[in-house]
């Protein structure tokens, strides 16, 4: 039976990199019936809102997403689609690996790195209070009242939420994937010292649930130590287990370390849910250009096809990827290259359907 996916193109370059990955998975064989769901910025002018509900309910529906990148403006009244879509799904684990790939020119090699990030707490969690607002001056009295601090009078204000049960379960999550994939250590990063009830709370519950997986290493270490560890000795790290902003900032320090956003993918995991998407944005510099990289969209792809437990087709997708740039005759723009989002999609495709009769 065919697997129902929604796919949504998202803005930007959505639409371009999508179109892409869907031909490369549909080179695979795997028979999956799309439903098309338009989401974003054009939405927001027809529809009045970038999430419309017809499309969770077609995610309620497959229970699986492939999305392309959604633009959310800075400082206006619109919060982002794609916080929104992790919230309303409860998608609490974001699933994030970075590896070196072939040919690829970076910085680093060998590279070997996941990013597990917890997706609907923290500072992401839309507690926010505008600056001279009637809600801002209530939040000044009782934080006087409380703690006896005084908030400036001209501060808008985020609050920080991490709970108990909301880190426990990306906890769980991370210790067992690390053992479903072979992994050694789970690091955790945070700021305990300074952020002793949010970030403390995080790490001390990371530790009670480290003693119940005792094949997997346990290791802790501040934020800003592991951004340094990140550059200098990244072979020391393994599977990062990070609260959702630190995730957001190291997800992408993390791709760039493996050459670039073009090729990052990412998983929005929960129980019932997944939706598969890269981690980088909707490019407005390069879109509508043909100039995006789809390799991001693709390897998410990938991933989406293991889940839906077409592990060949999953494996012969990420040999395509690595085949298409080892051999580096079609690269786009980000790679050194001049291939369109296009020619770079049909590379892959063929490789992936070489790779596929080799399985
Ligand atoms: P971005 O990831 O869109 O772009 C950063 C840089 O990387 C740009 O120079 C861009 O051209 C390049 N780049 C990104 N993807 C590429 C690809 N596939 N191929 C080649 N080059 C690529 O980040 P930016 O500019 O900060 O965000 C743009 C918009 O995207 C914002 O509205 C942001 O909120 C949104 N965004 C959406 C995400 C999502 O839908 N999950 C994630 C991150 C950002
Ligand atoms: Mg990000």
């Amino acid at each position: 039976m065919a697997h129902r996916v929604t796919l949504i193109p998202g803005d930007g370059i959505g639409p371009e990199v999508a179109e892409a990955a869907r031909r490369v998975i549909e080179a695979t064989g795997v028979e999956i019936q799309w439903d098309m769901q338009e989401a974003g910025a054009a939405v927001m002018r027809a529809e009045g809102t970038p999430l419309p509900e017809r499309v969770l309910r077609s995610i309620e529906a497959t229970r699986t997403a492939l999305k392309g990148p959604i633009t959310t403006p800075v400082g206006t009244g619109f919060r982002s689609v794609n916080v929104a879509l992790r919230q309303e799904l409860d998608l609490f684990a974001s699933v994030r690996p970075a590896q070196s790939l072939p040919g690829i020119p970076s910085r680093y090699s060998e590279v070997d790195l996941v990013v597990l990030r917890e997706n609907t707490e923290d500072l992401y969690a839309g507690i926010e209070f505008m600056v001279a607002s009637k809600q801002l001056a209530r939040l000044r009295e009782l934080v006087r009242d409380l703690l006896g601090i005084e908030i400036p009078w001209d501060a808008g204000a985020t609050v920080k939420p991490i709970s108990v049960t909301g880190t426990r379960r990306i906890v769980r999550f991370a210790f067992d994937f690390a053992r479903r994939n072979g992994r050694k250590k789970v690091t955790v990063g945070h700021k305990a010292n300074i952020m002793r009830y949010s970030d403390g709370l995080f790490l001390f519950t990371a530790a009670a649930e480290s003693a119940s997986y005792l094949d997997i290493e346990f290791e802790e270490c501040q934020v800003d130590e592991l951004a340094y560890r990140l550059v200098v000795e990244p072979e020391t790290l393994d599977v990062l287990l990070l609260p959702n902003l630190y995730g957001d900032i190291l997800s992408d320090l993390c791709a760039g370390m493996v050459g670039g956003l073009g090729l990052a993918p990412g998983a929005n995991l929960g129980w019932e849910y997944a939706v598969f998407e890269p981690v980088h944005g909707s490019a407005p510099d390069i879109a509508g250009k043909a100039l995006a990289n789809p390799t991001a969209i693709i390897l998410s792809g990938a991933m989406m096809l293991d889940h839906l437990g077409e592990k060949d087709a999953g494996r012969a997708v990420r040999e395509g990827v690595r085949t298409a740039l080892a051999e580096g005759a079609v690269r786009t723009r980000d790679l050194g290259g001049s291939a369109s989002t296009e020619e770079m999609a049909q590379a892959i495709a063929g490789a992936t359907r070489s790779a596929l009769a080799t399985l």
